[in-house]
């Protein structure tokens, strides 16, 4: 069927508002009905045994790569490897036994991704992948392909598979602590309830529109942008700072807040916004103390976090952006939507093709 805007200006806007609905059919497929028990494809993977994930993607697939080794890792305890798929495939890595690959891309037609997978194969290692579009390569040539489900993505800037591939690797993390008895019963009955609610936190989160659009107006001044996370939110940074870029062509770079003081400290000053997704979680003290180090240099800190956070952030932040409150696992799926109404936002502002950004493809299949 043909994919129309269906009512919006653009596909972007459309796929971020479509959001809660692609992940609801997401989440269905991969848990039953009453929210118990994770069931994935046949043949699935003997959890016990996998020694290491050795994961590879490109772009924004390579960013929910690198929030699923903080899932993987501190859930399952499976060590994980993550590479960008044009280094891995010339970097000829050595392959132990146990090692599973596990490739994500949305198109599942990306060159260098495909290649690596190649690679793998020749490896003889065990192949999944994450993926969006069913019939593609990537899928056909995988041992265990997982739908993502998200549905025909248009918008060159990706939104709604992003999203559904942190769900669907979510999920794999669950199903992975549970058959490696890292987690008990009534904790996995606990997480899967936490997913199942998220469509419902999803759209609380894109309320937050007109928040972003007026802020976005500001942003879209700046010459250069900065974004900082911490943990598993790292990776949203890196994200937020890539669709920035790739939709309004502002320079935009993405640190992990405790590494700010190793150089990026000190590009601050007042013409600098500093964009710092936190929720307020475990290490939010640390993620504080950032936020002052920035301001101490006249950084414009617009801070993305909950009530708890804005509350402890104390007083000197530009501003903040107020995301419904969350089980810190799942902070990464909820605030990916700040960060894409931020750049669409910026991107609209600066007036330019959201939806076909200069230079970019939606499938890059050449080297
Ligand atoms: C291109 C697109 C990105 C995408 C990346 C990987 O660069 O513009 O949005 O994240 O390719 O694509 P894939 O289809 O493998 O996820």
């Amino acid at each position: 069927a043909r994919v129309d805007k269906a009512g919006y200006k653009h596909f972007m806007a459309k796929e971020i508002a479509e959001q809660p609905t692609v992940l609801q059919g997401a989440l269905a497929h991969y848990i039953n009905h009453d929210g118990t028990a994770i069931t994935l494809p046949e043949p699935g993977l003997d959890f016990a045994k996998i020694e290491r994930f050795s994961m590879v993607a490109c772009g924004t697939a390579f960013y929910a790569c690198l929030v699923a080794k903080y899932w993987f890792e501190q859930l399952a305890g499976i060590p994980v490897e993550v590479d960008v798929a044009s280094e891995f495939r010339y970097r000829e890595p050595p392959v132990t036994p146990g090692t599973v690959a596990l490739f994500v891309s949305q198109s599942g037609e990306t060159a260098d991704t495909l290649a690596a997978l190649r690679y793998m194969e020749g490896k003889a290692a065990k192949i999944v992948s994450v993926v969006n579009v069913p019939e593609s390569s990537i899928a056909r040539e995988s041992d265990l392909p997982l739908p993502i489900l998200a549905g025909t993505e248009i918008g060159v800037a990706s939104t709604k598979a992003f999203t559904c591939q942190l769900t669907t690797l979510a999920i794999l993390a669950l199903q992975a602590a549970q058959a490696r008895g890292r987690i008990t019963d009534a904790e996995l009955a606990d997480k899967l309830a936490n997913l199942r609610a998220l469509p419902g936190v999803l759209n609380l989160a894109l309320a937050v529109e007109s928040k972003a659009s007026e802020l976005s107006r500001k942003l879209a001044e700046a010459r250069d942008i900065l974004f900082l996370g911490r943990g598993a939110m790292y990776p949203l940074a890196l994200e937020g700072a890539l669709k920035l870029k790739e939709i309004s062509y502002i320079h935009a770079e993405a640190y992990a807040s405790g590494e700010l003081k190793h150089g990026p400290i000190a590009l601050v000053d007042k013409h600098v916004p500093v964009i710092v997704m936190a929720p307020r979680d475990a290490l939010f003290d640390k993620t504080v103390s950032n936020m002052q180090e920035v301001m101490a240099r006249g950084g414009k800190v617009l801070l993305i976090t909950d009530q708890k956070g804005a509350a402890e952030a104390g007083d000197g932040v530009w501003n903040t952006i107020l995301m419904p409150e969350i089980d810190p696992f799942l902070a990464p799926i909820l605030y990916a939507v700040p960060a894409q109404l931020l750049a669409y936002h910026t991107a609209i502002a600066k007036g330019t093709d959201v939806d076909q950004p200069r230079n970019l493809a939606k499938s890059v299949t050449v080297e």
